[in-house]
């Protein structure tokens, strides 16, 4: 097994769960040992230092994704803001001085930690174990949305488990990309679909043009989808997924070291 899992010392529950003899019996001995753990039932709803808001942030107030978690379209890890990220808005005498509730009792940790000099601590909500490789910025670089793995996070109130990150649900995806890929400039608006956008009116030629596109492939007999205006929100989006798909050569692998070291 040496070297087809190398250096991988934080990999043991997987090896155990690879070596243990058929693989039905060590996928069924992973899922147990793992299924135990809260933290990763949907819905895990951990209290935060800080009632912070997706809804009211990102929603009513507008705010891009990016402002906070600022190298997701960067690197393979999301951050979450620090302190004075909050702190543009919310210490005394920022915002043209206002210091937006500055005062608020909820926001005593912030103000104890832009004191402190210590990062405020926020209760993970989505954790891969160890020996999965995720990347943030090979999805949404890509053209696949936090939607897709997170929810309504604009909606959202209080975090929580919305979606299991489960195998399956990655793999899922990986073999059939086109249910979710959108133009990567419409990665950060979570209400964007595909019906939507493709039937404004300034959109006609282009739905013009991926319709001769998919008759094209129809008549070479590969995989083709014709809209009309009939057509349902799924087929709008498996149109247009197809469509990006191709044009930027999208290949989400499905071996095993693609996610597993
Ligand atoms: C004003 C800053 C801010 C903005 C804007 C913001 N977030 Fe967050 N986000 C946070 C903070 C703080 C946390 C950690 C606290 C919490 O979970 O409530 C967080 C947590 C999250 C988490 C859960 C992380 C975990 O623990 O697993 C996800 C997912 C997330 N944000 C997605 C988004 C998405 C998608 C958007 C854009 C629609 C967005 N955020 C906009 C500040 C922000
Ligand atoms: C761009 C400015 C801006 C930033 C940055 C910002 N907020 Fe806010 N925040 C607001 C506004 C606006 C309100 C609504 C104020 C109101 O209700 O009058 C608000 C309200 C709040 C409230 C509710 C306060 C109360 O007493 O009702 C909390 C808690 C909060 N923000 C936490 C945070 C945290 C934590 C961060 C950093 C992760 C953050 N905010 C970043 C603008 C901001
Ligand atoms: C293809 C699925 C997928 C997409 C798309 C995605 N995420 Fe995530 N996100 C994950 C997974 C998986 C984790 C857990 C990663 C880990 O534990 O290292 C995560 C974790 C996070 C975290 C927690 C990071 C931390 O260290 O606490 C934040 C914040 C986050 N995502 C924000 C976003 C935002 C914002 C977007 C859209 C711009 C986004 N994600 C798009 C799957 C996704
Ligand atoms: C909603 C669709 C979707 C989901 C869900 C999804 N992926 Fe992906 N994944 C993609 C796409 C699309 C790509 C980019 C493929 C490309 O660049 O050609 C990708 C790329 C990757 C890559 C980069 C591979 C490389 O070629 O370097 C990794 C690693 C990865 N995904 C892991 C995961 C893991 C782990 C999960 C589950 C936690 C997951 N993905 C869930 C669609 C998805
Ligand atoms: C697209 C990403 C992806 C690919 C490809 C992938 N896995 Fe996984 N695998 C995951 C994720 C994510 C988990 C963690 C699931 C969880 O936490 O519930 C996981 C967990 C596992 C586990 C632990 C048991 C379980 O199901 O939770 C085993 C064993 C495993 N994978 C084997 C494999 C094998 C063998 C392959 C190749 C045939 C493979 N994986 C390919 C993403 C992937």
């Amino acid at each position: 097994m040496a070297n087809l899992f190398p250096s991988s010392a934080n990999f043991l529950p997987f090896k155990i769960a690879i070596c243990i003899g058929t693989a039905v019996a060590g996928v069924a001995l992973a899922v147990s040992y793992y299924a135990t753990d809260k933290t990763l039932a949907v819905g895990y709803q951990p209290d935060q230092p800080i009632p912070y808001d997706h809804a009211l942030h990102a929603g009513v107030v507008g705010m891009d994704c990016r402002h906070c978690h600022s190298f997701v379209d960067k690197s393979g890890h999301a951050n979450l803001p620090s302190a004075n990220v909050c702190a543009n808005c919310h210490a005394a005498g920022a915002a043209n001085n206002v210091g937006v509730k500055h005062n608020s009792p909820k926001l005593k940790a912030l103000r104890d930690a832009l004191e402190s000099g210590k990062p405020i601590r926020w209760v993970k909500v989505w954790d891969s174990p160890d020996y999965v490789k995720f990347d943030h910025s090979a999805h949404v670089n890509r053209g696949v949305s936090c939607f897709s793995c997170h929810g309504d996070m604009h909606k959202t109130r209080v975090v929580y488990k919305s979606k299991a990150h489960t195998m399956a649900f990655c793999l899922d995806c990986h073999r059939n990309p086109e249910k979710h890929l959108r133009p990567v400039e419409y990665v950060y608006d979570l209400d964007w679909t595909a019906k939507v956008y493709l039937t404004k009116p300034e959109n006609e030629k282009m739905l013009e043009k991926l319709n001769t596109w998919h008759e094209k492939r129809a008549a070479e007999g590969k995989q083709s989808v014709a809209l009309t205006e009939r057509s349902s929100p799924s087929s709008f989006q498996k149109s247009l997924g197809i469509y990006l798909k191709e044009s930027h050569h999208i290949n989400a692998k499905v071996s095993c070291q693609t996610c597993h070291n």
